[in-house]
């Protein structure tokens, strides 16, 4: 009817047991049709955000819909609408392929004939045809992570949420399970992920959320957010010898016009600059006249990981970045 929101969150907030805030003040929507993700470092509150919108974990504060329902008051019609794809595997290991799959339909009390025709359907979506009737103990990483797959499709879901969909996997299986991803979209299923793979946030997500600390931090099309830095990364490499004296030049080239933020780790500085053929030579000589020794110099466009530090103020990878805003 008119409206194309499939997901709107509202300010939502979790605090468990009264001590721990998960999540704290989060607002986004997500479109009908669209990829979306929740980009962040362990801890970030991914998961719980994930699960109020699942219905299993009630807000503390702040509300959220799913196509149009509150997940709260109810809760009952969401997950008639939601396939979910947990974080952990739960997957037994003495059951085939296709067993799960009859459990899980018996469990939505699919009608034993269109049971049996959702199976092959999500068999075929995964591409787990002629594994579906070995039990799952020689399965591969990737083949258990199809099967979870398989299992949040069985209800024919209209929005479905993965938790780390390709968490530990190899490249080989998650280009695979991206593959599969982008067939979801492609029928029209919105899908809500969450991933702290930078490459999977960039190359899958058609807008993402970076949250971090139980806040989101910015949201946009990857594209968008690189943009919205303005600008290009200089990255700077001195010599391990240089350790002392990289807070000094990174402060003098904070001071620096054309540059809008620096951030160290150990003898790297990375250099937020408006325009690198502009910014560059008053760059290498303040190098020069603090008798910096230089190992290595790069400029890049922004990338999604310049993103992250940014808005996060630390590397998404090393939780023990320093950065100079
Ligand atoms: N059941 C729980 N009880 C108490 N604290 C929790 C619980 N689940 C998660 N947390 C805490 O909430 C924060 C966010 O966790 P989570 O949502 O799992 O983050 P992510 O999925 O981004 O790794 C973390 O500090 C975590 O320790
Ligand atoms: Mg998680």
């Amino acid at each position: 009817m008119g409206s194309s929101v499939a997901i709107e969150v509202s300010h939502l907030s979790k605090v468990y047991e009264g001590k721990v805030t998960a999540v704290e003040d989060i607002t986004f929507q997500v479109s009908q049709g669209e990829v979306f993700g929740l980009l962040g470092p362990n801890g970030a509150g991914k998961t719980t955000t994930m699960r109020v919108l699942i219905t299993v974990l009630r807000p503390t504060g702040g509300s959220a819909r799913v196509l149009g329902l509150d997940v709260v008051a109810q809760a009952t019609k969401v997950r008639q609408l939601i396939g979910y794809v947990p974080q952990e595997r739960a997957i037994d290991r003495f059951l085939t392929g296709r067993e799960h799959l009859q459990l899980l339909a018996s469990l939505y009390h699919l009608p034993k004939d269109r049971a049996a025709k959702r199976i092959e359907e999500v068999l075929k979506l995964v591409n787990l045809e002629d594994k579906a009737d070995e039990v799952a103990r020689n399965y591969s990483g990737g083949m258990k992570r199809k099967l979870d797959i398989a299992c949040g499709l069985i209800p024919d879901p209209k929005v479905l949420f993965m938790d780390e969909p390709t968490l530990g996997l190899d490249v080989q299986s998650r280009l695979k399970i991206w593959e599969h991803i982008r067939e979801l979209k492609a029928r029209g299923i919105t899908i809500m992920l969450t991933t702290n793979y930078l490459d999977e946030a960039d190359q899958l997500c058609d807008r993402l959320a970076i949250i971090d600390g139980g806040r989101v931090k910015a949201i946009g099309a990857p594209n968008e957010l690189k943009s919205g830095l303005g600008g290009d990364v200089v990255t700077l490499t001195l010599a391990p010898g240089d350790l002392d004296r990289v807070e000094g030049l990174a402060q003098a080239l904070k001071a620096q016009e054309g540059v809008r933020a620096v951030s160290v780790k150990q003898n790297v500085l990375d250099i937020r600059v408006t325009s690198p053929e502009k910014t560059l030579p008053a760059i290498l000589n303040q190098v020069v006249a603090r008798r910096c020794q230089l190992e290595f110099v790069e400029y890049h466009r922004p990338r999604l990981d310049d993103v992250f530090l940014a808005h996060a103020g630390r590397r998404i990878d090393n939780p023990d970045d320093s950065a100079v805003p």
